[in-house]
């Protein structure tokens, strides 16, 4: 049977990135770049797919997970001993097998799936996936010959200062009959210039044995950008927004300035939302239909239904319902669940707190471990007191209930729905339905005073 098989080559460090994180775990657009490939690779029906891990194999092994199998390469000897590494898994399978690198995070499943094509059209051995690269400085070139025929891929390090002119460069894909490949990479030696094993080198093997080699020119270079620096990563992650904001265009968001604003793969946005510049939505955030993401807020694995407004306010991990609005400035911590209808205003920080519908908190108050009920009135400059130096502790406010402004509500505390806190109060004990608390001192005027003070601007 005809098997179709990807290896995924990502046990190198990434030398060129200078960092602690192995290259093909930095992320583009809120995934790693070997989880994008896989990504790609998933979409095309594969009947084994095989990661070569070496450098930070665990680390790549916990962000792919189950979705492919591994195989350890102990030293980094080169492209080409890291293909020979999954020989073990795959070396009988008769059929095609695509290798890819883990540092390619923009090649799409269409490109794999016409290289596939090709590759069967042309019955060739080996095909290379090649493109034209406005400047191929750093990429092994491909060397043909007078009729245009496909002789071998030399490298960078390696080339003339004749091949180095050549603009047409290897993207690091190529389909190969499987067992032919594993025949011809034995044969390969690491005398070069970087003394590695090249998987390049297999081309030039293949020609040899009188194989037919074929080379699939795809037209957009920039889909076959391969990131070793951090100079490449951000021209990666540039072309990755670009796709995705056209994807949220199309789909009838309105991004006012999509060269300014930074969404993740991930994310999920409903028709008619606006974007204003400056917005970051990270990681698995969900936004409703017809909402304003107001200028330079940032929201971060929270879930905003319809309607909601945001202005200019940073969400994390948090829930927004139908209507609600929150900012200039205003702050949701982890676990914060706002209902329909609620109104945050300016400064206002909420953490671990459900808050119902029709509430609203104005301005400058901290709300933290607490429910609060419907239709409350929140003063502005209330503080939730939530700890006391060991220990977090709640409070519950009913439905209906009036916090008066700069109040402190010191938990543990229970303020009973229709109650009436007065402003300034520091409440410490449970109020009950119809009271009113009051607890500050009160106010003493003496008359004429402001004559005996140092003070007096009239003197
Ligand atoms: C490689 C190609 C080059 C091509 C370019 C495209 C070779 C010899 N060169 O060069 O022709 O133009 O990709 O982007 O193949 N890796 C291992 N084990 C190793 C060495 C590398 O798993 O021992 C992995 C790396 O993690 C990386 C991939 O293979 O994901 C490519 O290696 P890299 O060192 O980035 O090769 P390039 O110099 O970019
Ligand atoms: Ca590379």
């Amino acid at each position: 049977m005809s098997t179709r098989n990807t290896i995924i080559l990502a046990a190198g460090k990434g030398t060129r990135m200078k960092s602690k994180l192995y290259k093909v775990l930095h992320q583009v657009c809120g995934r790693a770049m070997v989880d994008h490939v896989l990504t790609q690779v998933e979409k095309t029906k594969m009947d084994q797919i095989v990661t070569v891990v070496g450098y930070g194999a665990e680390q790549v092994e916990a962000t792919l997970k189950d979705r492919t199998q591994y195989v350890l390469q102990k030293e980094q000897l080169g492209t080409g001993h890291a293909v020979l590494q999954t020989e073990p898994l795959l070396k009988d399978q008769e059929g095609t097998t695509l290798v890819v690198s883990g540092d390619t995070p923009l090649f799409q499943a269409s490109t794999f799936e016409k290289l596939f094509q090709y590759h069967e059209a042309k019955k060739a051995v080996a095909t290379i996936l090649t493109s034209k690269a406005p400047d191929p400085t750093g990429y092994g070139r491909i060397v043909r010959n007078d009729i245009g025929i496909v002789e071998k891929i030399v490298e960078q390090k390696d080339a003339s200062a004749e091949e180095q002119e050549i603009d047409e460069i290897n993207t690091g894909v190529y389909v190969f009959d499987n067992q032919a490949l594993f025949k011809a990479l034995h044969a390969t030696n690491n005398d070069n210039a970087q003394g590695e094993y090249y998987l390049t080198d297999v081309i030039e093997i293949l020609k040899q044995q009188g194989e037919i080699v074929a080379a699939y020119q795809m037209a957009d270079f920039e889909e076959s950008m391969g990131v070793n620096d951090r100079v490449a990563l951000s021209k990666a992650t540039k072309v990755m927004q670009r796709r995705i904001n056209e994807v949220h265009m199309r789909n009838g968001v309105t991004l006012v300035n999509p060269d300014d604003t930074y969404i993740d793969v991930d994310i999920k946005i409903g028709s008619d939302t606006i974007i204003e510049p400056g917005v970051l939505l990270k990681g698995h955030t969900v936004i409703g239909e017809n909402c304003r993401i107001g200028a330079h807020s940032e929201i971060h694995d929270s879930i905003i239904h319809d309607n909601v407004t945001v202005t200019s306010s940073f969400l994390e991990d948090s829930e927004m319902e139908d209507g609600s609005n929150i900012g200039p400035m205003s702050h949701l911590r982890p676990q914060s669940h706002i209902g329909k209808h609620v109104h945050l205003g300016n400064f206002v920080e909420v953490k671990k707190a459900t808050i119902d519908e029709g509430t609203k908190v104005g301005h400058l108050t901290y709300v933290g471990n607490a429910h609060l009920g419907k239709r409350i009135n929140v003063g502005c400059g209330v503080v939730f007191v939530n700890y006391d130096g060991a220990n977090k502790h709640d409070t519950i406010v009913g439905d209906d209930a009036f916090i008066g402004s700069n109040s402190n509500l010191v938990a543990p505390l229970t303020i009973a729905d229709h109650s009436f806190i007065a402003a300034g109060s520091t409440i410490t004990d449970a109020v009950n339905q119809y009271d009113m608390a009051i607890a500050r001192s009160r106010q003493t005027n003496k008359p004429g005073y402001f004559k005996k003070l140092p003070y007096d601007p009239e003197k």
